[in-house]
């Protein structure tokens, strides 16, 4: 919690709140992005149910994913030995994998060693992806100005990819004073192109809605890893992870316009808070 003063001198308490994958993914949903259909889990029979369901709309598998707040979950291993935080299972293994994973620790290169409880599953669907690719929006700490970073070559660490490969890293900072207030078509057009995504007019569509949702939700970050494309050609976020800021005294989210506010929250963003 920080506090701080906005331009009215109305003292405002601030927190920097993480969400778990399937809160991130019902937020964008509202906003228009893509994301495959899932369904939240907190019991075995709650997984089961999900993925018979999943059966009923024709799928042979389902994705049963952890959701703890720290990435990396797919190369992470339980402390119970069990390897692997997102699992593709046939819908009758989602049960029995599950059981493997709920109320169990997962440690992932980002959760620290002492790893992460998994209280609740999200189960997805199984999506046929052909192309991974990296999309997230930021808070520019330096220009105090959002800033999308992107690249054809998601699933893994951007933090990998860009020692190993800065020139694969698109940057691209967005305008606030845009009398439009998003992402001009013809950058999110540009954007579609470098990533090289099969329908580029619905991919600058997909990239404004990202932007509508980390503007309307006072955003830090989001983060979509993979952005990923089906054989087919149509464009999901697979991945979310989305750090909002909220204010308390008032429960209102803080105008994202507010220059003076937004500094100053940068200043004292170092501290985050997660539910
Ligand atoms: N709905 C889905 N359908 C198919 N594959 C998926 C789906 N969700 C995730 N995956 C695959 O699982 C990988 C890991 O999942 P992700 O949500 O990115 O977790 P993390 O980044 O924590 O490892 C993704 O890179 C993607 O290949
Ligand atoms: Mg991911």
């Amino acid at each position: 919690m920080n506090d701080i003063t906005n331009n009215n001198n109305q003292r405002l308490h601030v927190r920097y709140l993480n969400v778990h994958e399937y809160q991130g993914a019902d937020i964008m949903r509202k906003f228009g992005v893509r994301v495959p259909d899932s369904i939240a889990c907190k019991t075995l029979d709650e997984v089961q149910k999900a993925s018979e369901q999943m059966k009923c709309l024709g799928d042979d598998e389902v994705v049963v994913k952890s959701q703890i707040l720290a990435g990396g979950r797919g190369l992470g291993t339980f402390k119970n030995g069990f390897k692997g935080g997102v699992h593709i299972v046939k819908n009758e293994l989602a049960r029995e994998t599950a059981a493997k994973m709920l109320g169990n620790v997962l440690v992932t290169k980002q959760s620290g060693p002492e790893g992460k409880p998994v209280n609740a599953l999200l189960v997805a669907r199984k999506m046929k992806f052909a192309k991974e690719m990296y999309f997230a929006i930021l808070l520019d700490r330096k220009s105090a100005k959002p800033m999308i970073i992107a690249s054809a070559e998601g699933g893994t660490s951007i933090e990998d990819l860009a020692e190993s490969n800065p020139e694969k890293i698109i940057k691209k900072y967005i305008d606030v004073n845009d009398k439009n207030g998003g992402i001009k078509r013809e950058d999110a057009l540009d954007l579609a192109e470098k990533l090289g995504c099969a329908d580029k007019e619905d991919a600058a569509k997909q990239f404004q809605a990202l932007y509508e949702t980390f503007k309307k939700t006072d955003c830090t970050m989001i983060e979509v890893n993979p952005m990923a494309e089906t054989t087919d050609g149509v464009l999901y976020a697979a991945d979310a992870k989305l750090n909002l800021t909220i204010t308390r005294n008032t429960g209102k989210k803080i105008s994202f316009r507010n220059e003076t506010l937004l500094k100053r929250t940068r200043e004292k963003s170092k501290r985050r808070n997660t539910i």
